[in-house]
């Protein structure tokens, strides 16, 4: 199938200028979102807990190498470059490469993020406000997180970081508890599964009548959700949702030390069971060194070093 074009209703993302985008367990997936996006969005930050396992973030390859709209100004690292313990409580490391983007000439960051999405969402303070929530592609089984983020309770939590009027881009990934079939295409969301939930995927479309063949719908808490766009394929088509909460009454939620003592055995980034620092200073004690990372040309070919 040919590349269906993106839809990006520009109207609706001049409010998310200056905001952030979050992409948890996003792997090696970040051009749609990038593509999508920045000429609004300043802060992309994926995050998933295999960056900088294998490879340390000081000798990594920059994200956005090989476009050409896009031009390299600064790269730093954060944090413990390369981490390979079994420990599941990881040390985080933040890998930011400063773009700037030459059609709109606008500055970006993208922010890649070793750590857990949860933990990120809950405590990285340096994240601000989230205009945009990209979730997609991901899934229960092998190499997947298994985490539920389109399940009521998590919605509710990622509203508490998301601006009124910001977006959901999602392709019905890890749709909810019973992520079956079934349950799925009967529940209060449904609208948000229901390419990823039919047997045809939504293939057979165009990029127009997807985002036409989805309906708006208010929830229980009165939040209102219209597809206004559509940024690419994963497992499903990529919709994206604008959810109006302005009259929305939103439920409360429960305070994280709660939720962590609800399990039995929780996995955190460090910067949680070390101190909530990260928050209020930036990172503990041993980590704080910032590397910089030089641009250099070395006989017209590109070349990184490390300060
Ligand atoms: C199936 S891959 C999908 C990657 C990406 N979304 C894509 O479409 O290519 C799932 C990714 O989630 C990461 N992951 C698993 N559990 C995670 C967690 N709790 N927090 C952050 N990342 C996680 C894995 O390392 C893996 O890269």
């Amino acid at each position: 199938m040919n590349k269906r074009p993106y839809v990006i209703p520009p109207a609706q993302l001049e409010r998310l200028k200056d905001l952030s985008l979050f992409y948890p367990c996003s792997g090696e997936d970040y051009y749609d979102a990038i593509a999508v996006f920045s000429p609004y969005i300043t802060d992309f930050w994926f995050v998933d807990k295999r960056y900088f396992t294998l490879r340390s973030a000081l000798d990594c390859p920059p994200v956005l190498r090989r476009k050409a709209d896009y031009e390299l100004l600064d790269v730093k690292v954060e944090g413990l470059p390369l981490f390979r313990s079994r420990d599941p409580h990881i040390w985080p490391c933040i890998r930011t490469e400063t773009y700037k983007h030459l059609p709109s000439k606008r500055v970006i960051r993208i922010h890649k993020r070793r750590g857990y999405g949860y933990s990120t969402m809950r405590y990285e303070g340096r994240m601000g406000k989230l205009g945009v929530f990209f979730y997609r592609g991901d899934s229960s089984g092998e190499g997947g997180s298994g985490d539920h983020w389109l399940r009521k309770s998590k919605l509710s939590e990622i509203y508490t970081h998301l601006v009124d009027g910001g977006l959901l881009a999602l392709d019905g990934s890890n749709g909810g508890v019973n992520s079956q079939r079934h349950s799925q295409l009967r529940g209060a969301y449904k609208e948000l599964f229901k390419y990823f939930y039919s047997w045809t995927n939504g293939e057979r479309l165009t990029s127009k009548q997807l985002v036409e063949g989805v309906s708006a719908f208010t929830d229980e808490y009165n939040r209102h959700y219209e597809c206004i766009g559509y940024a690419g394929d994963r497992y499903g088509p990529t919709m994206i949702w604008n959810v109006d909460r302005s009259n929305s009454a939103e439920p409360l939620i429960p305070s994280y030390e709660k939720i962590i003592r609800d399990y039995d055995n929780p996995t955190f980034d460090r910067f949680w069971l070390t101190d909530r620092l990260n928050r209020i200073k930036g990172f503990p004690d041993g980590l704080e060194k910032p590397y910089r990372i030089r641009k250099e040309r070395l006989r017209s070919r590109r070349r990184y070093s490390v300060e």
